[in-house]
This record gives C-alpha cells, sequence and structure tokens, in this order.
C-alpha cells in the first residue's frame, strides 16, 4: 500500500501492511475469530474540538446532568461481590451508588447515602449483613426495606415500612455491573447495541478473571485522558521501546452501533514508519527478548512469519502462568492489541493473551483531574478459583501530581508504558489551559475513536 495523501478525507491511510492483510493471510491457517475479520471505518470531518470540553466547569456540569446522569456505567465485575452482603461503591460525580448482591443470583444498586442525614452508608469494598449507617445506625435489609431505626418512638413523622432505599438501575453483560442513574433510561441490552455483545461472545470475558485492578488519579480531564488511550498515532513518540514491533500507524479504527467503536494495532510488524529496514529477526528479538523478558525461540523457522514466531512465545509465557493448552489460539488473539469501547468510558481489550480493560471518570467535580481503573483480566487456570484482585489504590509518586505506575507490580510491563502515557497527561492539561488556540485538533482517522465519541457526547449534551 502507497501514501494515499490525494484520498479524500477520511480515506488515506498509513503505509504498511493492514489489519484485514494480515489476519486474511492468517486466517487460511488458524481459526481466527470472525469479529476481527472486519472492517468498518467512521469518518467524522476534521473541525478542531473546542477546548472547554476539557478545562470549563460549566462543561463538566452539562456532562453530569445530561449524560453522566443518563448513561450506563460499567460499576464493577460480577466477582467483585461474590457472597451475599458483599457490596461495592461506584462514585461518579456528585453521585455515590452502592452495589449489593442480596441473593446469589441478585445484585441490587442503591443511591449510597442516608436516609436520615445523607451519611454515605458504604465506602470501597465491603461486606455487610445489612447496610448500616456509620452515624446514629439506621440500617436497611440488602434488599432494601428498612430494617432498624433506633429510637423509633423520636421520629413520629418516619413510617418505617415506606423508608426503602431508592434504587439505581443495574444489569450485567459479560461479568460485567452497569448502573444507569436514569429512573427512565432504556435497557442496557439497547445500549450495548448489536455488535459488542455478538464480538465478545466470541473473546468472552465473563470466564476471565480480575488478576489486577489498579487506581489512580490523573491530573488531566477525564476525556483527554482515555483519549490517549484509544488511538496508537501517538506510539511512535510516546512508547519508542516497542515500535519495533507494534503496527502503530497502519492500526485499524472502527465505529459501531451508537455506543461503541474498536481499535486493532498489530504487533510483531514494525511500525511503518520505520520504514522498510527492520527484520524478521530485529522484530522477534525486540518483542519476546527485550519487551517480554521470554526465553521462547526466536528464529523464524521455514515457512514461519515474525509473528508467528511471537504469537508461539506469548502461548508459551501464557501456558506457563496459566497451566493451560494454548497451542489452538491464533495469532491475533495471542499477540495483537484487541481494544474496544463503550460510550462513554469503558474499555475493554478482547483476545486471548492478557486483556487490559480501562475506565476514566472525573474526580468528582473537578475537569482538571480523572480516576483512572486499570485492570488485567487472566485466563483461569484448569481446575482453579483464583481470587479476584481486589482494588490498589495508588498514591501519587513522592514529589509529583502523579502516580508512578511501576509501583504495581501486578501490571508488569504495562507500568512503564502507563508512566509513558499519563506523564504526557498532566502536561496536555497544563497546555490547554495556557493555549490560545480556539480548538483542539484531531486526525481524520487515526483519531476516529475520540471524535466518534465527542459527537455522541455532543448528541447527550444536545438533547
Ligand atoms: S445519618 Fe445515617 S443514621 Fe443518622
Ligand atoms: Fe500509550
Amino acid at each position: 500500500m502507497t501514501t494515499t495523501t490525494n484520498k479524500p478525507p477520511g480515506q488515506a491511510r498509513s503505509t504498511g501492511p493492514t489489519v484485514q492483510e494480515v489476519l486474511a493471510e492468517e486466517a487460511a491457517r488458524q481459526v481466527v475469530p470472525s469479529a476481527l475479520q472486519s472492517e468498518s471505518a467512521g469518518y467524522f470531518g476534521v473541525a478542531d474540538l473546542p477546548k472547554e470540553r476539557y478545562l470549563s466547569p460549566e462543561y463538566h456540569a452539562r456532562e453530569v446532568a445530561k449524560m453522566w446522569r443518563k448513561v450506563w456505567q460499567m460499576a464493577c465485575r460480577e466477582e467483585d461481590i461474590p457472597n451475599v452482603g458483599d457490596t461495592i461503591v461506584y462514585d461518579i460525580a456528585d453521585d455515590s451508588v452502592v452495589v449489593v448482591r442480596v441473593t446469589p443470583d441478585e445484585i441490587k444498586a442503591y443511591h449510597n447515602s442516608c436516609l436520615h442525614r445523607g451519611t454515605q452508608l458504604a465506602r470501597g469494598q465491603t461486606s455487610m449483613a445489612s447496610l448500616t449507617c456509620p452515624f446514629h445506625g439506621w440500617s436497611w435489609n440488602l434488599d432494601g426495606s428498612m430494617r432498624n431505626l433506633p429510637c423509633q418512638w423520636d421520629f413520629p413523622q418516619v413510617d418505617k415500612a415506606k423508608l426503602t432505599l431508592p434504587e439505581v438501575k443495574v444489569d450485567t453483560w459479560d461479568g460485567w455491573v452497569f448502573v444507569n442513574l436514569d429512573p427512565e433510561s432504556g435497557t442496557l441490552a439497547d445500549y450495548l447495541g448489536e455488535v459488542l455483545p455478538a464480538h465478545f461472545e466470541q473473546m468472552p470475558l465473563k470466564s476471565r478473571f480480575k488478576a489486577a485492578h489498579v487506581q489512580a488519579r490523573v491530573p488531566a480531564n477525564w476525556k483527554a485522558t482515555m483519549e490517549a488511550f484509544i488511538e496508537s498515532y501517538h506510539v511512535f513518540v510516546t512508547h519508542p521501546q516497542i515500535v519495533m514491533f507494534t503496527g502503530d500507524h497502519n492500526t485499524q479504527y472502527d465505529v459501531f452501533d451508537q455506543h461503541s467503536n474498536r481499535m486493532i494495532t498489530l504487533i510483531a510488524v514494525p511500525s511503518p514508519s520505520l520504514g522498510d529496514s527492520v527484520g524478521d529477526d530485529e522484530v522477534t528479538e525486540s518483542l519476546i527478548v527485550d519487551f517480554l523478558g521470554s526465553d521462547a525461540p526466536t528464529e523464524l523457522g521455514e515457512g514461519q512469519t515474525a509473528r508467528d514466531v511471537a504469537a508461539n512465545a506469548h502461548r508459551i509465557e501464557f501456558s506457563k502462568l496459566y497451566g493451560v493448552d494454548l497451542s489452538k489460539m491464533s495469532n491475533t488473539e495471542a499477540i495483537d492489541a484487541i481494544e474496544y469501547a463503550l460510550f462513554p468510558n469503558f474499555i475493554p481489550w478482547a483476545g486471548d493473551g492478557f486483556p487490559i480493560v480501562y475506565r476514566f471518570r472525573p474526580d468528582e467535580n473537578n475537569p482538571m483531574a480523572c480516576i483512572v481503573d486499570v485492570m488485567l483480566m487472566g485466563l483461569c487456570p484448569t481446575g482453579i478459583d483464583p481470587p479476584t484482585a481486589k482494588i490498589h489504590w495508588l498514591d501519587n509518586a513522592p514529589g509529583s501530581d502523579s502516580p508512578d505506575w511501576t509501583e504495581a507490580p501486578e501490571l508488569g510491563a504495562l507500568g512503564a508504558i502507563l508512566n509513558q502515557d499519563m506523564g504526557n497527561l498532566s502536561r496536555v492539561q497544563r497546555g490547554l489551559r495556557a493555549s490560545r488556540k480556539e480548538g483542539v485538533t484531531f486526525s481524520a482517522y487515526q483519531e476516529s475513536r475520540i471524535r466518534h465519541f465527542a459527537q455522541i457526547l455532543d448528541r447527550y449534551l444536545e438533547a
């Protein structure tokens, strides 16, 4: 493929093999999920986006009222609350939701606020026989009915039977628990659309377990931060240590039904921006030895591609980790970065390797900071029910307004990459404030997922 800058806007593509060319060749000799053998680019024009969306408290207030209080949001995994009485709190702007396992088969969610004087009933992750307020001891059964009102004689105006906890809508999909603060909202199934469930049917996360969950505050707007994770355009400059084996600028970007999109970045192909100078052995050495730290073979056998060798190294490493036979795992599932996104802030990867999941939300009502969750979804080792990772909160590094992600060893090689990404973000936020330029510029294709989500957000704000 040659550079095609003379094409109509949105149709130009990088040099280098396309994802579909590579997968078509591999599908002739491996079972490649059909979900990955499709392409649906979106074009959203080339207009700048207003920078107030990253800075303005008024814009944030509109986001809360018209978007955060209307959309389905991932609150936790089902296995975060495995036992009756387990609770986990999901905070978003002014709202706080406590998600509770009510029976082995039922999960409910409530506004996390005592009906006496407003105290939060729960914090973080805990387990309780009843939802009991720590202030004066008003308590509710797990099903939301009132259980105990100390000194009821002093509250002649309160009818205990009517004082049930106000519920928040809750539903589940593929092992994830979602909440919606709008009692009039549509169903989660309608919100998810058709494509996302169909694709994850082929690459389910339900059967996986949460092997790591790290959470931290990042000093940048939640959208600016998320936008750094839904394009591979930045890889060449921000992550120079992986360009030898990452097809960054020839990443495929897809847009699906109303709330979801995807990118597929090929691994074990060199960045097209390196030209034709990189040999297969440099690709496999750089990925397998330098990045993975594996002693798996790096030489190409007869008829093998660098991707075959790299995928084989991943299969060997994953098999060691999980004790399961992964010999049938396709190259793309083993090594590629297959990243989906569900508006507004839920970013699950797919594939059989070690899918990452991101979540981004504003830090309370501060448009200049956000809370980031990074999870790793492991394969369940045969015959073992591994423990679900608890949330590991990362404080800021000493003398810094940002955390050091390598302080979370459970993230492995991802920690150093996250430091590179997050290192940009405090500069993004500070620089946007200093900018004299009216808008923020995005590319037509490589940043099309950002434009897609911006367009969805506009739709909510204008409704
Ligand atoms: S505020 Fe909750 S019991 Fe008083
Ligand atoms: Fe990155």
